[in-house]
């Protein structure tokens, strides 16, 4: 694989891995008073881009994102903390790690309120995507990660094929049925 002549073979982890601290401030929250769930989502673009364009020595784009859930809200108040780090990289896309913390800075309490996998595609000059450097793995847990992305690539490529085959082969109006057990009604004439 040809790299341009600037960029080493291999980076390390460590080389790019970035955190990202923001105190949460009351303009940031909803009408509930959580902080709303994209301001979390743009925080995480932000350090996966600065930890892909670092490694990458390129500009990268988002290609995709999965794991975001959010499961305990975040406070007004509250420091988030975003620590990423490339944990696989391919040819021309890298995944990035992104454990999510937040600090009630009064009594110190830490929750770990997210993890999630970031796609990142490295782009030349031109727009195209363009190689980057190997992962040099530095421990055992830099190890544990890379395998577990590409099993995690695995289980989505797998995932993303049986459910083509299911939507393919999907039939609305045998579905009726099972839809008498779900909380909707169809105010349509059966035959439409
Ligand atoms: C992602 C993108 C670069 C792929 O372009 P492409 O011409 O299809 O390029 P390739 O087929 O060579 O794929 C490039 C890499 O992306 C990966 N990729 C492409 N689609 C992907 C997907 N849906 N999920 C994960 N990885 C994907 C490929 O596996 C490949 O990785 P590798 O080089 O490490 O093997 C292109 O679709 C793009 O630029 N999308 C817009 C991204 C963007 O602008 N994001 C900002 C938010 S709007």
């Amino acid at each position: 694989m040809l790299l341009s002549a600037q960029l080493p073979a291999y980076r390390p982890v460590s080389y790019s891995r970035v955190t990202l601290t923001e105190l949460m401030i009351p303009s940031y929250a909803n009408f509930g008073g959580k902080i709303h769930g994209g301001i979390l989502l743009s925080l995480m673009d932000k350090v996966a881009y600065a930890a892909a364009s670092k490694h990458a020595g390129n500009y990268c784009v988002t290609v995709s994102v999965d794991g975001v859930n959010f499961l305990q809200p975040v406070e007004v108040g509250e420091l988030v903390s975003l620590l990423a780090s490339v944990n696989y990289v391919g040819r021309t896309s890298l995944l990035v790690g992104i454990k999510v913390i937040a600090e009630d800075v009064r009594s110190g309490t830490v929750k770990h309120t997210n993890t999630c996998y970031f796609t990142m595609v490295a782009k030349d000059d031109a727009g195209k995507p363009t190689p980057v450097p190997g992962l040099e793995l530095e421990t055992v847990e830099d190890t544990r990660r890379f395998v577990e992305a590409i099993k995690r690539r695995e289980f989505k490529e797998q995932y993303n094929r049986e459910f083509d085959n299911v939507r393919n082969a999907l039939i609305v109006e045998h579905q009726h049925y099972d839809l008498t057990q779900e909380r909707c009604r169809i105010a349509y004439p059966e035959n439409q």
